[in-house]
């Protein structure tokens, strides 16, 4: 029953984890807020102010915890710089999605129009990249500016790839790495100077938390989800699930790529979905970078820490599966 499955983004929020992200919070509110322009302060806020599960700061703060102990004002200048560059991102991805809502709040795309949005995405993550530079370490901006970089491959290539039928897992798969995973891996590669011990946890759950994500579009329900389903196929972006299928028991369903569907299209090609090994397969994969995920973390001496993170990727895929219909 979905009451019983604890949010996955509670396991990594210890006491000090929680003590920290209260830190990270007014910096995030401080650095979206610090135009000369009030109008840019207004619409950068209302994105990072609207909520959001705040994951990639609670685990740079769970790693340097892990790695160090304790939380000094440079991490958590450098988690609330992570949590900046995903709003940043999502304001971009929502212009190009045409998205009208993020966080349960209209998008700046829907509510200042596209070239406003395009700028003040541009403005947080630019801030981000000062705010490193200045309050946190060369290093930690260095890797910040390099994930931009990935981000922006990550995305670009999906979208290069809209109703492409000869789209692959692999390529789907390349893209996450790029627009979803790069970030979750520098969330633990800024926490410390041995933070690289934690960066292939950090880039197998990334990739893990986007194909449940893409997963939960194709196979759970509006009311579960609090957003519409089947949005990627509505979009044209054929998620790694809806091509791992299509390589398995659902090669009949080519017909379907290369074009916009209808609705009722969808509603045939979901349901059809939900009935094939997708969701099996899916899960099973996930599993296989979870363990993955836990064989790469180092010796963690914090009883609480080390809980949180070996519970972590385990936990979302519970979570995603109390989601799921079949
Ligand atoms: C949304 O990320 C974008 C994806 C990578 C799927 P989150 O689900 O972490 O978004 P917030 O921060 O909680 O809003
Ligand atoms: C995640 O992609 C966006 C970024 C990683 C920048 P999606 O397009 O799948 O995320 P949602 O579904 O809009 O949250
Ligand atoms: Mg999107
Ligand atoms: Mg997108």
């Amino acid at each position: 029953m979905l009451t019983h499955v604890v949010r996955p983004e509670e396991i990594l929020n210890s006491p000090a984890v929680s003590a920290g992200l209260l830190r990270v919070e007014s910096r995030i509110r401080r650095l979206s807020t610090s135009s000369r322009l009030p109008l840019i302060n207004s619409a950068a806020g209302r994105i990072t102010g609207a909520g959001g599960k705040r994951l990639r700061p609670a685990l740079t703060l769970a790693t340097a915890l892990a790695l160090d102990g304790s939380l000094s004002n440079r991490v958590v200048t450098a988690a609330a710089c992570v949590e900046l560059i995903h709003a940043g991102s999502l304001v971009h991805d929502d212009l190009m999605d045409k998205a009208a809502e993020r966080r349960g709040v209209r998008t700046l795309n829907a509510e200042l129009g596209e070239g406003r949005a395009l700028v003040v995405g541009d403005f947080i993550l630019a801030r981000a990249g000062l705010a490193a530079l200045s309050s946190a370490s060369k290093p930690v901006a260095e890797t910040l500016a390099s994930v931009v970089v990935e981000l922006a491959e990550g995305q670009f290539q999906e979208a290069a790839e809209l109703f492409d039928p000869e789209r692959t897992p692999e390529d789907a798969l390349r893209s996450i790495t790029g627009k979803t995973a790069s970030l979750f891996r520098a969330s633990c590669l800024v926490a410390h100077r041995n933070g690289s011990s934690m960066a292939v946890y950090g880039e197998r759950f990334g990739i893990l938390f986007q194909i449940l994500d893409d997963l939960l579009d194709l196979a759970s329900t509006a009311d579960r989800l609090g957003k519409p389903v089947g949005n990627d196929l509505r979009q044209g972006v054929y998620t790694f699930p809806l091509l791992l299928a299509l390589r398995h028991d659902c090669a009949d369903l080519r017909p379907f790529l290369g074009r916009r569907l209808s609705e009722d299209e969808i509603t045939l090609l979901l349901a059809r979905l939900r009935r094939s090994s997708m969701v099996d397969d899916t899960l099973e994969y996930c599993r296989g970078l979870a363990a993955g995920a836990l064989s790469s973390l180092p010796a963690i001496a914090d009883p609480q820490i080390a809980a949180a993170l070996y519970g972590l990727p385990g936990a979302y895929i519970d979570w995603a599966e109390s989601l799921l219909v079949r």
